[in-house]
């Protein structure tokens, strides 16, 4: 089986990209990513090493070129197009929302006039719980939750997500939407909560908390998320959507304070700061349609999942310090030249 996964260099397309490899042996993946500031190479070093132009093989470039992407889904007979890639950060979305229309909007569209055009015979877009807005203090997003997006970021995803909607509609293409909730673990860029209070409570910096602390989301361990995808992957519907979500519903607060509390360090490093604008103030994930037809649920408790991830964080400090310095992109840059040559 061959499968194009994009954005495979960011958090949660290396962790699939690792978990696949590792749990099947007969499949081969091109990773397609522009490496963006999230984009990492080191994220597949262990993958490079074992597999790197054999089972594993990367491209260089961007989900919206217009003659890349056709060309690459012409060329290679793929079985599935897998599209992780996106502008994945609401902050940086309220700062600057262009590149997410571009890459979450326009990059899928262009994906999936290309998939179409090869006859690809399964396409799986990756989702978010953002898309449907936000919850009071009760309830639950379901599949039929309507889409309420609130952020340029949620707002490029839902779009994106309508895409996929049209060309099963219009087309017939067998497309399978996943949508998830807050993901952690190993490899996630420290703007994100979880390893961004670890890098600063190491260090022993202000952790920024923003309003009241009190927002909730609903956490899941990445390896869970990667094994949802897989099974839609395998076993889903197309033109369905399937939920995931990690049955750990946490106010921010509770977060910060767990990780101080793992870390050793004192809560006088909590410091509230001005909210985030539109800032959702709880997400919490139905996934029954999940455990019914894909025989899904999440395994990884969010304790055992936050001991793994801190240990992963306590273990590769040269990793968060090459992302903090910015290291890791002129070593990127220095393997480019190398390989051009
Ligand atoms: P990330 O920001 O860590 O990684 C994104 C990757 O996409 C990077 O490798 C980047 O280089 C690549 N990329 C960006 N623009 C590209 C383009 N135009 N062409 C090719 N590659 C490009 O993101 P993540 O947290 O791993 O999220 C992956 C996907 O999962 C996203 O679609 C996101 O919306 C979705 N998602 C994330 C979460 C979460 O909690 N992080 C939860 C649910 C869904
Ligand atoms: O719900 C799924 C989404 O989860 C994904 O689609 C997004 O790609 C991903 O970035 C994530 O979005 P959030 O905005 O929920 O994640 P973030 O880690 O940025 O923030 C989590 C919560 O913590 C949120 O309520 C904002 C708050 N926060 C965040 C940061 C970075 C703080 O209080 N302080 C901070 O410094």
């Amino acid at each position: 089986m061959h499968l194009l996964v994009t954005g495979g260099c960011g958090f949660i397309g290396s962790n699939f990209i690792q978990h696949m490899l590792a749990a099947r042996d007969d499949l081969t993946i091109v990773n397609l990513d522009k490496l963006t500031y999230a984009g990492n190479r080191r994220n597949l070093a262990e993958v490079e090493e074992r597999h790197l132009g054999r089972r594993y093989h990367f491209v260089h470039g961007d989900i919206c070129d217009q003659e890349l992407v056709p060309d690459l889904l012409a060329r290679f007979p793929f079985d599935a197009v897998l599209n992780f890639a996106a502008e994945s950060h609401v902050d940086r979305s309220i700062n600057d929302p262009f590149p997410f229309i571009t890459t979450n909007v326009v990059g899928t569209q262009n994906l999936l006039e290309a998939a179409r055009r090869a006859g690809v015979p399964r396409f799986v877009h990756i989702s978010t719980d953002e898309v449907y807005g936000t919850l009071g203090p009760t309830g639950q997003f379901t599949e039929d939750t309507p889409l309420a997006p609130n952020s340029p970021y949620s707002a490029s995803k839902a779009s994106s997500d309508l895409l996929a909607r049209a060309y099963f509609h219009t087309y017939g293409m067998p497309v399978i939407v996943t949508r998830c909730s807050n993901n952690y673990g190993p490899f996630q860029f420290p703007e994100k909560l979880i390893p961004l209070v670890y890098l600063k409570a190491s260090r022993g910096e202000p952790i920024p908390v923003y309003g009241d602390g009190l927002n909730v989301r609903d956490w899941i361990y990445v390896l869970d998320h990667c094994r949802g995808v897989e099974a839609a992957l395998f076993r889903g519907t197309p033109g369905a959507i399937y939920n995931f979500g990690g049955d750990a519903e946490r106010t921010n607060l509770d977060v910060v304070r767990t990780i101080l509390h793992l870390t050793g360090k004192s809560e006088d490093l909590i410091t509230f700061v001005t909210d985030r604008p539109g800032h959702d103030r709880r997400y919490a994930m139905a996934f029954a349609r999940s455990t019914a037809d894909l025989g899904w649920r999440p395994e990884v408790t969010f304790e055992d999942g936050m001991a793994r991830t801190l240990a992963w964080y306590e273990a590769n400090g040269a990793w968060l310090d090459e992302v903090q310095s910015g290291a890791y992109r002129q070593f990127m840059d220095a393997w480019y030249k190398t390989r051009q040559a």
